[in-house]
């Protein structure tokens, strides 16, 4: 019984995490690519992205102290930008939801707008893992 609840649960964890997307370096930097993310700016996104999601489209951070939390790929957060119900909303007029899709189309110009806002010093995951540091190579991409 302990054996089927376990098989039970690998299995459902499989088809939950189907949905999901985890982009490889090169694959991330080929989509901001088309998406004219400058050339300029694509090592400090890469840094930016793999510390902030893993590269992964469908995360939702943990709580943060104000009890907002952050979503998708650029793991944006929901105080500000995307409202967390099904009605699009907040300054980057989406759902969160839509911030966690593998297309990542509506992502991407949230980001590009609280990067005009506010620059890389908009998150923590740059700050703390990217700003004056090497950053990932993307030579071969
Ligand atoms: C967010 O969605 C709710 C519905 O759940 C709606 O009442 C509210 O106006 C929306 N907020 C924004 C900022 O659009």
């Amino acid at each position: 019984m302990k054996l089927l609840l376990a098989i039970t649960a690998v299995v459902a964890a499989y088809y939950l995490q189907c949905e999901a997307k985890t982009f490889t370096r090169c694959g991330l930097v080929q989509e901001l690519r088309r998406k004219n993310y400058p050339e300029s700016e694509m090592r400090d996104w890469v840094c930016l992205v793999e510390h902030e999601s893993g590269r992964r489209t469908d995360i939702i951070g943990p709580p943060n102290r104000d009890g907002s939390r952050d979503h998708g790929l650029f793991q944006i957060n929901d105080h500000l930008w995307c409202n967390d119900s099904n009605i699009p909303g907040k300054d980057c007029h989406v759902t969160c939801a839509e911030l966690r899709t593998d297309d990542i189309t509506k992502a991407c110009t949230c980001a590009r707008l609280i990067f005009r806002r506010q620059g890389f010093y908009a998150w923590y995951g740059w700050i703390n893992h990217c700003k004056g540091k090497p950053l990932p190579d993307i030579s071969m991409c």
